[in-house]
């Protein structure tokens, strides 16, 4: 039967994480290391799934059962959730395969389980023959993660789905594209995962403690974001590297921040960068970097010296494609 293949990038976030939960906008840029889904029809009433990079290998579960959380692995739930969504509301009945293949490891926190949701959505549209616009992609998308891990502002799906840089409001109350040429970035992973919605539960429990103070955070980071929205664009890397540092300083005041990230961030400072953050929940995965082309090589020699793993990644990527 006929194979329909959806490839969709990872993410990284700019600026604006944790604020973004609040209403506050984000800045997120699609990477190029992608994953791809390939889904096809089968005669069973079953779904199987081969998704060997987060280690499974012939899974397979009744149509019927798809919505019941219980004993599925975790890195099968997102796509488990995603055939039950679509196929609720597009009122379709079918066994499935899927197979998933991904260029980054879920380690590295750059979203691979947005990525392989939106791809297999995606994916799925063009294998039943259903129209479905991006805004309608993203709310199936979304529906999807809420259900799984109960917080987010859904700023990874949208990476995903409409690629490029974006300035994103949570829910996708504001997806708007911004045109940047080039962003010369380096990427160190701590080595250690972080687990988001532990991290985001954790600045809510702060804010209810410390209402004004947090929001107040929380409003400087709007104003970070609404600088770096423009020097982005301007391509003023020197501004935009300020930006970061203030992020960071930001972040580091909600509690998100740990040693091993700050031992990167000043390393990639020391080692001539125009502004480093962390980047995404905190709690670990990765940092960022703002470099020319000139001097990535001395920031990334300095970011593994101190540490820090680091990754070759291409921004401002294409969003989901089917191949
Ligand atoms: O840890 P990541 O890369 O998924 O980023 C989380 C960003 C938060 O703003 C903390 C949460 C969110 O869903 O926006």
């Amino acid at each position: 039967m006929k194979k329909i293949k959806a490839s969709a990038p990872g993410k990284l976030m700019l600026f604006g994480e944790h604020a973004v939960v609040y209403g506050y906008p984000c800045i997120v840029t699609a990477v190029e290391q992608r994953v791809r889904v390939e889904v096809q029809k089968i005669e069973n009433d079953i779904l199987k799934i081969e998704a060997p990079e987060v280690g499974v290998r012939g899974y397979t579960k009744k149509i019927k059962s798809l919505g019941e959380k219980a004993n599925i692995p975790k890195g099968v739930i997102f796509l488990n959730m995603a055939v039950k969504n679509f196929f609720k509301k597009y009122k379709i009945e079918s066994g499935l395969k899927i197979k998933t293949k991904s260029e980054f490891s879920s380690e590295f926190g750059f979203g691979s389980s947005s990525a392989v949701t939106v791809a297999a959505i995606k994916a799925l549209a063009e294998l039943f023959k259903i129209k479905l616009k991006n805004k309608q992609l993203f709310d199936l998308a979304y529906k999807t993660v809420l259900e799984v891990q109960g917080v987010g502002s859904g700023f990874d799906l949208a990476a995903a789905i409409w690629g490029g840089t974006l300035l994103f409001v949570t829910g996708g109350r504001k997806i708007v594209p911004l045109k940047i040429k080039e962003l010369p970035l380096v990427v160190g992973y701590t080595g250690v995962k972080a687990d988001t919605p532990t991290l985001v539960r954790k600045v809510a429990e702060l804010r209810q403690r410390y209402p004004q103070l947090v929001d107040g955070i929380f409003d400087n980071i709007n104003f970070v974001v609404e600088e770096a929205k423009n020097s982005l664009i301007e391509g003023d890397w020197q501004k935009t590297g300020e930006l970061m540092i203030l992020n960071q300083g930001l972040l580091e005041a909600l509690g998100v921040n740990t040693k091993k990230l700050s031992d990167l961030i000043f390393a990639a400072l020391d080692a001539g960068a125009y502004g480093a953050k962390l980047s995404g929940a905190g709690g670990g995965d990765c940092m960022i970097a703002l470099g020319s082309e000139r001097m990535k090589r001395e920031i990334a020699q300095a970011v593994e010296k101190a540490g820090g793993k680091y990754l070759e990644v291409k921004p401002n990527a294409e969003g989901v494609r089917i191949e």
